[in-house]
């Protein structure tokens, strides 16, 4: 049993003295009984109805066997911060960025149309959001489109078409070329600079960007059928895996890339005729 000191004994008596309203009954008894402080045995059988409450707790035999050495050194080891938790946090998140980063940019991985959708938006303050036109630019939809850059009989129209947004007005006339477009559009071949102030050029795009927005137009605004956008599609990821830089940018420049890429990735050309 754990010795208790004499005086808080003592005290505890007082205490209970106090509460029940019974005089210590054994403040002076206890000496008589315990002629000295050194007996702790008896002072603790002494008020016994009282004590025995907190010796269940108070008493396990605690073994004080020294932790072995790995819990020693467990607890004697670095705590992590409390600051480093939020880090902790967020680094899943990270994680999933970094990994995402580490991947080479992979063409099977661009997708044109949700691509050219968002590069779109440079686009649509002259031919608007569906391609319906507006003062400053041409319209695209209700088969506008396709009628100058559709694929026709001896005319690579996804040549132009990308040629075109290439250069835009300006640069395709410093080509020499003052019309654009299929040269048997029913109402006459486009001439360059026909419309409002004309069109910038965005030889700027990343050939990416380029290739989606123009994809995009053709899908989207063009309707173009799904087997010719399939076969398409691949053309244009097969020429963004090869990245040519472009030396003039003109349609026989661009069709002659393109033709190059469809074959060197084993694209049977003959598919979309
Ligand atoms: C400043 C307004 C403006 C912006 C921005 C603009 N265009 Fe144009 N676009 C024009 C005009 C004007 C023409 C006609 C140009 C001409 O006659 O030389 C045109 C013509 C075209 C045509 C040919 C349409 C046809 O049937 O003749 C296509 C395709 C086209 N633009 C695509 C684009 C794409 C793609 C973008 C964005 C990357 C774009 N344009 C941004 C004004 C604009």
């Amino acid at each position: 049993m754990v010795e208790v000191p004499e005086y808080l004994l003592a005290r505890s008596r007082e205490r209970r003295a106090e509460l029940t309203g019974t005089p210590p009954p054994d403040a002076g008894d206890a000496s008589p009984e315990t002629p000295s402080a050194e007996a702790p045995a008896a002072a603790a059988a002494v008020p016994a109805p009282v004590a025995p409450a907190p010796i269940p707790e108070a008493a396990p035999p605690p073994p004080p066997e020294p932790d072995p050495p790995y819990v020693q050194a467990a607890h004697a080891r670095k705590r992590m911060p409390y600051w480093a938790a939020s880090v902790m946090v967020f680094l899943p998140i990270w994680a999933i960025f970094y990994v995402g980063m580490l991947e080479p940019p992979d063409s099977e991985e661009l997708v044109l149309a949700d691509n050219g959708a968002t590069v779109y938006s440079t686009c649509a303050s002259c031919h608007g959001a569906d391609g319906s036109g507006t003062a400053t630019g041409r319209q695209l939809n209700n088969g506008e489109l396709l009628l100058t850059f559709g694929p026709a009989p001896g005319f690579d129209g996804l040549a132009h078409h990308l040629s075109w947004v290439y250069l835009g007005t300006a640069d395709t006339k410093r080509l020499g070329l003052d019309f654009y477009g299929n040269p048997d559009r029913p109402d006459g071949q486009r001439e360059v600079d026909s419309f409002a102030s004309g069109m910038s050029g965005f030889s700027n795009l990343s050939l990416e960007d380029l290739v989606s927005v123009v994809y995009y137009e053709r899908v989207v605004h063009g309707g173009l059928d799904a087997e010719t956008a399939a076969l398409e599609e691949e053309m244009l990821l097969a020429l963004v895996a090869d990245a040519p830089a472009f030396e003039t940018g003109s349609p026989d420049e661009i069709s002659a890339l393109l033709t190059e890429s469809a074959l060197g990735h084993g694209i049977d050309l003959a598919a979309g005729e």
